[in-house]
């Protein structure tokens, strides 16, 4: 096997050991399911490993070693991980040496764990998602002591910097600027299983979105549960709009994105700070979850449908072109008609660019499975649909006063139709055309029509 330098010090040992057991390079593929904040554990996940010796599988069948990085957020999400890796059974009769390891907010639940301990043999390693940079050790350790290695959930509140990261695109990139996650939301399972919010020092940011921009990164999404605190608890002082600044004031060709906003932490400082900014996208994703002050209460969200249209109102007077996205839980324990009735109002009223709606889905542990839920599940799959045809006729309103202006996009690859290429708007939305441009490059582009949701266009 070829000796290569070792960039992150904690592989040293690690890849001496797992180059002496495979001979040749292995390969491993991640598989990462859930939010972007997951996407982006899963690029370090692979960049730990190829640091440490591996070379990328470009499917499983490829791989000797499988990572799972897993999603708990609906029990949907779970079902779907079970189902996958209990597919993987087969791949280790045919290949032996085959690997596979389980992380993400699933390997943060102790019942879960369980379950891979007693009911799947054939998964070698769960390790919690906040030990990424200790993955080559223990899988090291697998290999010494030739049995399972099962991590049962800890909490570790360290930062870890300088994992290194093997990013899905050349254009596009996540940017983690804090972990965790402290509003206990009712029905949310996210904090019981990233734990407490930790924010990065913005020196450790700053360099890494710096790398980022060097390297030619058009689009960097700062993730976080709610960015919007960013900054609690650090020894410095600094909140998000004053490192949306920071950032901001690096030269170069690119756009700043972030998600998540909490309403109740977002501010006119914040709307002020995009409205101010080069590079800060005129799209802003600020879940509100229902349009029922009651449900927002039951929900624990600490925030009212009135304050969220202020500050909605607020953002598109100071910035006209001003779009935005939600997500939306249908069908909270206890959600009347009536409730239902006012969400539908204030998705009109809004006119959301994207909206992501969720039936609600029973977490155990968390204060609203302790609700009353009677509405049946029927009831609850129609109100999605009512939403999404409500969404519908939205996008295509926004999407006609798209027609004839120009804007700049991102062009991302290829389109749906031969030769057609697709790019991605400030606001999100895609737009296809017919023309060549450069992958990875700011075009412009006059939008000639609109297809469902995604636009028409030709290079201006
Ligand atoms: N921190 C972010 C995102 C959290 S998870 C935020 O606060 O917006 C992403 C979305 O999943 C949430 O916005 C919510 O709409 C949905 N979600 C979370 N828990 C859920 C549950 N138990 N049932 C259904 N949807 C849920
Ligand atoms: Fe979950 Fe609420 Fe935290 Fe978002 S803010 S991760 S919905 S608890
Ligand atoms: Fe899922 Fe964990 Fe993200 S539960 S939504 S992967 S924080």
């Amino acid at each position: 096997m070829e000796t290569k330098m070792i960039r992150f010090e904690k592989n040293e040992k690690a890849a001496e050991m797992i180059a002496e057991f495979y001979g040749c390079r292995p390969k491993v593929f991640v598989h990462s399911f859930g939010c972007q904040q997951n996407v982006n554990d899963g690029e370090k996940i692979k960049g730990v490993l190829i640091d440490a010796g591996f070379a990328s599988a470009e499917c499983p069948e490829q791989a000797d070693l499988i990572v799972f990085n897993t999603c708990a957020v609906r029990e949907h999400a779970e079902q779907r991980v079970f189902g996958n890796i209990g597919a993987l059974k087969k791949l280790k009769e045919t290949n032996p040496r085959l690997m596979i390891a389980v992380s993400g907010c699933m390997a943060q639940e102790e019942a879960v764990v369980e379950k891979f301990k007693n009911h799947y043999p054939f998964v070698d390693i769960v390790f919690g998602i906040n030990k990424i940079d200790l993955l080559p050790e223990i899988l090291c350790e697998r290999i010494r002591s030739q049995r399972r290695v099962l991590d049962t959930p800890a909490e570790r509140t360290e930062v870890i910097e300088d994992i290194p990261q093997e990013r899905g695109s050349r254009f596009r990139a996540w940017l983690s600027i804090m972990y965790g996650c402290d509003n206990f939301c009712s029905y949310c399972i996210v904090p019981y299983v990233r734990g407490r919010e930790r924010s990065r020092a913005s020196a450790d940011i700053l360099k890494e979105f710096r790398e980022l921009v060097d390297a030619g990164y058009k689009d960097i999404t700062l993730l976080g549960q709610n960015v919007n605190s960013y900054g609690k608890g650090l020894t410095e002082a600094i909140n998000f709009p004053q490192l949306l600044r920071m950032l901001d004031a690096v030269p170069g060709d690119y756009c700043i994105r972030f998600m998540t906003s909490h309403p109740k932490d977002a501010t006119h400082e914040l709307i002020d700070t995009i409205a101010e900014s080069r590079h800060i996208s005129h799209h802003l994703h600020l879940p509100v979850q229902s349009g029922s002050n009651r449900i927002l209460k039951l929900m624990n969200r600490r925030y009212d449908v009135e304050s969220y249209l202020a500050l909605i109102d607020y953002a598109k007077t100071r910035i006209p072109d001003m779009t935005f996205s939600s997500d939306i839980i249908v069908g909270f324990p206890g959600e009347t008609e009536e409730d239902f009735l006012k969400t539908e109002e204030l998705c009109r009223r809004v006119e959301y660019m994207q909206l992501f709606t969720f039936i609600y889905s029973k977490r155990s542990g968390t204060a609203a499975a302790e609700m009353p839920d009677p509405t049946p599940r029927k009831e609850k799959s129609d109100r999605i649909g009512r939403l999404l045809a409500i969404q519908e006729e939205v996008v295509a309103k926004l999407g006609k006063e798209m027609i004839g202006r120009t804007v700049r996009a991102l062009v991302e690859g290829d389109g749906r139709k031969k030769d057609s290429l697709t790019a991605r708007l400030d606001n999100n939305m895609t737009v296809e055309f017919m023309q060549n441009a450069p992958v990875g490059e700011f075009a412009e582009i006059r939008i000639t029509g609109v297809r469902g949701a995604i636009l028409t266009g030709e290079l201006a």
